[in-house]
């Protein structure tokens, strides 16, 4: 039985006064019976020491420290209460270029700090209209998971590009059939590789994660814009407990 997972990015999103809204959520789901986790922006991380929820970093550096102007690395988004990081997000890959080698040094940076890294993948419109959304799920999966990667420190988050805040979500087949490769994958390559978990992201929504936590395979959501407020990422969570098929 894979614990459930239910994660908030909230991209560059969220002031001080945003974080009214875990408030809000902790009393609905202070003890909810599937992990809960929110990664705000690196500069409100260590301002929600007090939730109940786990922390995330949205990004780190490969290298623990030096002369990297603005970059944040692994080791300071745990001692500011992180426990996970994401990694390999689109938004990272389009807006700064980070390769599939980049993603895996950086996740293997999240496990030597400790943190348990999402790492992200997905293909975009055109290589979805191209019939080749496996091969390059093949190639992100091969090229992004460091070698040490197991159960314990590893979440998959797939999150199609065209996806992603477009309020378009593939069909439950289509879904399905990625996660299924993805857990072939990831069973063929890791001993454990069943009981890691797959999170599926991209536009989900109150009004359609159940349906999507229905299908086989998806052990979670990786949730952008409705985890910013409570009342719209509450019923994921909701929908979340109430899925059975795992
Ligand atoms: P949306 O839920 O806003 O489509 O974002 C998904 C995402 O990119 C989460 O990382």
């Amino acid at each position: 039985m894979l614990r459930k997972l239910a994660a908030g990015n909230w991209k560059m999103n969220g002031l001080r006064a945003n974080l009214a809204e875990l408030a809000k959520l902790e009393e609905k789901h202070g003890d909810a019976g599937v992990d809960i986790l929110i990664c705000p922006p690196a500069t409100l991380i260590s301002a929600c020491e007090d939730t109940p929820f786990d922390i995330g970093g949205q990004d780190c550096h490969m290298a623990t420290s030096g002369a990297h102007t603005g970059d944040v690395s692994a080791e300071m988004l745990a001692d500011a209460g992180a426990s996970y990081v994401l990694t390999g997000h689109s938004e990272r890959r389009t807006d700064h270029g980070e390769t599939d080698a980049m993603v895996a040094a950086k996740s293997q940076a999240g496990y030597d700090a400790g943190l348990i890294a999402v790492i992200c993948i997905g293909e975009t419109l055109d290589e979805r209209e191209a019939g080749t959304t496996l091969s390059v799920i093949d190639t992100q999966l091969a090229g992004s998971i460091p070698a040490t990667a197991d159960a314990e420190n590893t979440v998959i988050a797939y999150e199609p590009v065209w996806a992603i805040g477009t309020g378009k979500v593939p069909t439950l087949e289509q879904i399905a059939e990625v996660h299924a490769h993805i857990r072939a994958r990831l069973t063929e390559r890791f001993s454990d590789g069943a009981e890691m978990r797959i999170l599926y992201g991209g536009s989900v929504k109150g009004s359609n994660a159940a349906e999507i936590f229905s299908v086989p395979n998806v052990n979670g959501a990786l949730v952008g814009g409705a985890s910013l407020k409570a009342a719209d990422f509450s019923p994921i969570i909701t929908a979340l407990e109430a899925a059975s098929n795992f």
